[in-house]
């Protein structure tokens, strides 16, 4: 009980130890007046809307290539197109005959890894699904304790969650998916009557920016660029790449995420569009 002439205090803040309690207030604390689960509900908003469309365009396995209207348009959804059901340029079967389902499905396992293990879409979907926790100031879900935070918390040192830590190794073949794409994107430049740039040209060119923007902006990037490097003073080429890494995409690569994310589910409807023969990509010259 309070008596009077005494202010209620906040309780003291639980330090974080992996494998004791869980930092945070108990779920009776609110610490936040402000309109805080805006935030959480918008993520989690613009990832299902991108998991609805991608898994729609990973199953409609139709439609992703514009060459039957002139054009050299190949979906990011479907490069590189390794099976021998693929439509537009393979780039080499890989599956033998018997693989009769949408190419996509064994594409997208490696941009969708690389996705899942980012240190920022585990952010955005820890705090956005699992609300654990939601924001910052905000109980934990998982919080069994009304009173207090959660009793045990492992962080991502057990299995599923120790999986994270394939990020780097997911980071490689990210950078490989992103010079196919810049591949495709040169391709756009290519017409039955020559070299020419149409609205689709654009649209695949834009696309393999913000891949590059997303994918250089990776920590593993920063790490590769500027690690295992006692004095980066001694390794300018280094320092250079570490120091522009750093400095100009991770900064930003929350919101590279994003675009790059939209992006490329726009160049994928863009495509479609243009292939069913709705849009008729205007030619610029
Ligand atoms: S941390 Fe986001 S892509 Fe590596």
């Amino acid at each position: 009980m309070t008596a009077v002439g005494q202010t209620t205090r906040a309780p003291e803040p639980v330090p974080l130890r992996i494998g004791g309690v869980r930092a945070g207030p108990g779920r009776t604390v609110v610490l936040r007046r402000d309109r805080w689960w805006m935030q959480p509900a918008a993520t989690a908003a613009g990832l299902l809307a991108f998991v609805a469309y991608s898994t729609w365009a990973a199953f409609r396995n139709g439609n992703y290539y514009a060459g039957g209207v002139g054009r050299d348009y190949l979906s990011p959804f479907y490069s590189p197109c390794l099976t021998h059901n693929c439509h537009g340029y393979v780039w080499g079967p890989i599956t033998g005959s018997w693989w009769e389902v949408s190419p996509a499905l064994l594409i997208l396992i490696f941009p969708l890894g690389f996705r899942l293990t980012c240190y920022y879409y585990r952010k955005a979907y820890y705090r956005s699904f699992w609300l654990a926790p939601p924001t910052c100031g905000i109980a934990d879900a998982g919080s069994t304790n009304p009173g207090g935070p959660r009793a045990r918390y492992t962080g991502e040192t057990r299995f599923p969650l120790v999986l994270q830590n394939l990020h780097r190794y997911f980071f490689y073949v990210a950078v490989l998916f992103a010079g196919i794409l810049t591949w495709d994107a040169i391709a756009a430049f290519r017409f039955a009557d020559g070299v020419g740039v149409a609205v689709g040209t654009l649209v695949l060119t834009v696309n393999a920016v913000l891949i590059w923007a997303y994918t250089l902006g990776c920590h593993a990037c920063r790490h590769l660029c500027g690690g295992n490097q006692r004095a980066l003073s001694q390794a300018p080429v280094r320092r250079w790449f570490w120091r522009n890494v750093s400095g100009r995409l991770n900064p930003h690569h929350q919101l590279f995420a994003w675009l790059s994310l939209f992006w490329i589910g726009f160049t994928d409807f863009y495509i479609w569009l243009v292939a069913t023969g709705t849009v008729h990509d205007p030619r610029i010259f």
